[in-house]
């Protein structure tokens, strides 16, 4: 019920002990007033003369402001901690999926990344801001006013301390539902964002397919079954807390009863019994309180765990094995028997693959939907780990993966649809190359066949693209993704996914006269299941289910009769 990993966040030891003697002080206080309203309504009751309570009145003022004031001073110490702590935990979770790459985003959802950054972080620091003063009140002020209660009356003392465990026990359970019940309302959650932002993307897609009015409703359907979860987990929350009032009330009648037979038969002088009286809610009071806020904290609990979960994710390591490298003529790419496991499958889905390249050359890699191809790319790319056995070396040097930093510099990614950033045409071409100049852009996106639109343009290079400003179309896109390769002459490798894969024909066509230049005088990756770029190659992969089956030049592969003809059999000449 504690979340211990709360003492693991950085800097929480010295938070804690402060706000330690706080709460303790605190505690102090409590007894302090309760003794002096006690002596206060004793000596009133014995008719004694006013002045005898005038001293108690104050002592009872001043240690009731204390308390009060220290509560204050405890959240305000508390605070820049949990802002500090909440701040850097949303910057170390943005760096964290920034060096995981998009085979994270790809897993958790780009929904659920946003609202865990934005809204997840915000319910941690509300968790934060309610739980450490609870946990510490809760595990200081009941004790001390225990022992203060054993001082004055052992009999009481010992039935406070029994019902503790009952109480605790009480929580446990009722907690348990509720976390259950809380995991599943935020599981619903998370699945909310995810179809939320996949609603709004695939938004043109459904319309053009006239399926929105039912993605509106399915969209219903989710968001009402997370209401329906979070009803449910409410009505928990209300009667556990319900339940817990009701019982530590009796267990404070209980003592009232007890202690009024105690006095009636002489055992017990007035004060002793009064003090006790006052003080029973104030034992029970921090765990009350941690127990109303439970269930409000679950939220931030849970959005904590799946933050630290993020946090937590392997990452790979040695990403400085390689020394410095500018990809050349010479340079030498070697996989051997390399094989590439997704951490949720069992079986690996690149199997056994050994390439070996050198230098400048045109690298087509084809295969049927689900060959692996993609794969093979970010293996390539260094944004997936291979599996262990196999080696792989870049200039004879041996590497554990190739998310190496000096590799990654060497080359750029286009992938079916390269994103565009929310910024002007000029600065999303001039992406990799920060200090270009206008011309510089101007003649990449010239030879990235960008001219004639760009013409048609209000503001030409300076026009604002991406989400919420002008749209672009499949095949600019990718001539943008051209334009920044035309710019950055120093990348000698270009790794390419499927670029043309939702062009059609006449578009494709018309990229492919101004992709071409580009390949020279760099290393190619060009996935694709579209053959007739197979002619432009000069050494071609043929992947089947994962399997490298076949490699070498497209002549060579023609001649040898076996699964580059089958492939091109099997998608038809058309495509030729
Ligand atoms: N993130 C992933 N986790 C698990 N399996 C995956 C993942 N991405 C792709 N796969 C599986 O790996 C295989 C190869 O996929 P992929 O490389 O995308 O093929 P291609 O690009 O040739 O269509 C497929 O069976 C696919 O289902
Ligand atoms: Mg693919």
């Amino acid at each position: 019920m504690i979340d211990k990993r709360l003492f693991d966040l950085p800097g929480m030891k010295k938070y804690a002990g402060i706000l330690g003697v706080l709460v303790f002080i605190q505690a102090i206080a409590i007894i302090v007033q309760a003794r002096a309203l006690s002596i206060a309504i004793v000596n009133l009751w014995n008719l004694q003369s006013f002045n005898t309570v005038i001293v108690p009145a104050i002592v009872f003022t001043v240690a009731f402001l204390a308390r009060h004031l220290l509560t204050v001073t405890e959240n305000r110490v508390l605070f820049p901690f949990v802002a500090k702590t909440s701040g850097d935990m949303r910057e170390d979770l943005m760096a964290k999926i920034f060096r995981l790459g998009p085979a994270e985003i790809d897993k958790r959802g780009t929904g659920n990344i946003v609202t865990m950054a934005l809204e997840g972080i915000d319910q941690v620091q509300t968790y934060l801001m309610l739980v450490i003063i609870k946990i510490l009140d809760m595990s200081i002020t009941p004790w001390l006013i225990l022992l203060y209660v054993l001082f004055l009356r052992w009999e009481q003392a010992i039935f406070l301390f029994a019902i503790f465990p009952v109480i605790i026990l009480f929580m446990i359970i009722l907690g348990l539902a509720a976390q259950s019940k809380a995991d599943r309302q935020y599981e619903g959650y998370q699945r909310l964002s995810n179809h939320f932002v996949d609603t709004l993307r695939g938004l043109p897609t459904l319309k053009q397919l006239g399926l929105s009015k039912r993605y509106a409703d399915n969209v219903y359907e989710v968001s009402e079954s997370y209401r329906k979860e979070t009803m449910s987990t409410l009505k928990i929350a209300l009667t556990s807390t319900f339940a817990l009032d009701f019982f530590t009330t009796l267990s404070i009648a209980v003592v009232a009863v007890f202690l009024g037979f105690d006095l009636m038969d002489g055992k017990v002088m007035l004060l002793p019994a009064l003090t006790i009286l006052v003080l029973a809610p104030e034992y029970f009071l921090p765990i009350r309180n941690f127990a109303n806020d439970y269930h409000a904290t679950l939220n931030g609990k849970n959005a904590m765990s799946a933050v630290l979960a993020v946090l937590h994710e392997p990452e790979m390591t040695e990403r400085e094995v390689l020394p410095d490298l500018k990809w050349n003529n010479d340079s030498t790419l070697k996989l051997d028997h390399v094989s590439l496991t997704y951490p949720d499958t069992k079986q690996p889905t690149l199997k056994d693959i050994s390439i070996d390249i050198k230098g400048m050359q045109k690298i087509g890699i084809i295969g049927a939907s689900g060959s692996g191809k993609s794969t093979l790319i970010n293996l390539i790319g260094g944004f997936l780990s291979p599996d262990d056995k196999g080696r792989i070396s870049i200039d004879g040097q041996s590497l554990p993966h190739l998310n190496q930093a000096n590799w990654q510099k060497n080359f750029l990614y286009i992938p079916q649809n390269p994103y565009l950033f929310h910024a002007t045409l000029a600065d999303n071409i001039s992406f990799y190359v920060s200090n270009a100049t206008e011309s510089e852009i101007k003649n990449a996106a010239d030879k990235a066949g960008l001219s004639n639109w760009i013409k048609t343009l209000p503001d030409g290079l300076n026009t604002m693209i991406g989400e919420g400003a002008r749209t672009v179309s499949g095949g600019q896109a990718q001539r943008i993704a051209l334009a920044r390769a035309f710019l950055d002459p120093s990348r000698k490798v270009l790794l390419f996914d499927e670029p043309t894969a939702h062009l059609d024909i006449e578009t494709e066509a018309s990229l492919k006269n101004d992709i071409l230049p580009v390949f020279n005088d760099h290393l190619v990756f060009f996935a694709t299941h579209r053959l007739h770029w197979i002619g432009d190659m000069d050494y071609v992969l043929v992947m089947d289910h994962g399997r490298l089956v076949e490699q070498g030049t497209p002549d060579e592969l023609a001649q040898r009769n076996g699964d580059y003809v089958k492939l091109r059999s099997e998608m038809g000449a058309a495509d030729l």
